[in-house]
């Protein structure tokens, strides 16, 4: 039964956070008054808060004084190079959906998103954008091993959030270049990246919408990562096979996706599904070989498959010469 009362942790992480409490400590041990005055809250409330951090081991207590330990100084200071905020106040939004599991359960309809206009629309892509980053930024290592791209080559990433993954290859290859493409909304996020780089002449964004956009050009690469399971399988299928058509013969589609396994058991991804359910109209997660055969159904040879985290998986699939 650990299991009922281990959600707290998570919660109180995501809810401290929101409160500016990490801000507040920074690294030096300071009284709890001290804080509570900085926070304007109630010393005792701030006292337990400070103590369940502690518990947690994010905080550190030494008599009465708290202070941040590593971790909190590394991602939960908001001035960190490293800070996560984005992905918390990520998770705080997914917190809100999961509660509503009994009612999604009978509905079977995807939680409405909050009525917002076009302007907190964009700020929340963002954070979305940014959260993304937070889980792709520690497997560029290892995807760029994977995908091995070679300088002077073109990629085009499918739903590419914050472009972690083709700023990181073009800043490791001078002479490779990529055309970014994701909702409208990304677009000012991705542009201010390329121009803060002094990419212009490498990087292109383009918005629009995945569904239907018939996708143009030749390339060396092109990348679906995380997004198959936004999807039912028709729309995965009809994707691969448009992003199929711009691989140059020779060429490879690669799709990053969380997958269910390694055999019946669904593994840690299986709880991924549960978030899909009360975030998509019509997501899912799927098996390896659902996966590897939309890529056979475009008419790709699938050349390697390898996990890059305990939940995800890269698939290479490659378009051979034709007789
Ligand atoms: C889970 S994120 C993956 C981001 C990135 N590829 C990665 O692996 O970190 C899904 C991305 O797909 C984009 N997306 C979802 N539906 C889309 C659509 N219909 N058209 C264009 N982009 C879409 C979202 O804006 C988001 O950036």
């Amino acid at each position: 039964m650990a299991l009922s009362w281990d959600w707290r942790k998570s919660v109180l992480l995501v809810q401290a956070h929101s409160t500016g409490i990490f801000d507040a400590l920074d690294d030096e041990f300071k009284q709890v008054g001290d804080v509570a005055n900085l926070l304007g809250s109630d010393p005792r409330a701030t006292y337990l808060l400070l103590v369940g951090l502690a518990g947690l081991g994010v905080v550190e207590k030494v008599g009465e004084k708290f202070r941040n330990g590593p971790t909190a100084v590394k991602y939960l200071v908001s001035s960190s190079p490293h800070y996560r905020g984005d992905l918390l106040r990520h998770d705080q939004r997914a917190m809100e959906n999961w509660r509503k599991i009994p009612d999604v359960l009978i509905s079977g309809k995807p939680i409405a998103k909050p009525e917002v206009n076009q302007e907190e629309k964009i700020a929340w892509q963002e954070v979305f954008a940014k959260a993304m980053e937070a889980v792709s930024e520690p497997k560029v290592d290892h995807l760029f091993n994977i995908l091995e791209p070679k300088d002077g080559q073109k990629f085009l990433d499918i739903g590419c959030g914050p472009g972690t993954y083709m700023f990181e290859f073009a800043d490791r290859l001078p002479g490779f270049s990529a055309v970014l493409f994701d909702r409208p909304e990304t677009s000012g996020l991705l542009e201010k990246r390329i121009r803060s780089r002094g990419m212009e002449d490498r990087m292109t964004c383009l918005g629009g919408d995945l569904l239907d956009h018939e996708f143009t050009g030749s390339f060396d690469g092109v990348l679906i990562s995380q997004i198959l399971h936004i999807f039912p399988s028709d729309i995965c299928a009809d994707l691969a096979r448009r992003a199929s058509e711009v691989v140059k013969t020779g060429g490879f589609l690669a799709i990053q996706e969380m997958v269910l396994g390694p055999d019946e058991n669904p593994g840690p991804t299986g709880l991924f599904g549960v978030q899909m359910m009360l975030g998509t109209a019509a997501g899912t997660v799927y098996t390896p070989s659902e996966v590897a055969r939309f890529m056979t159904d475009a008419q790709l040879v699938i050349e390697k498959i390898e996990s890059t985290d305990e939940k995800s998986k890269v698939f290479i699939g490659r378009k051979r010469v034709t007789a």
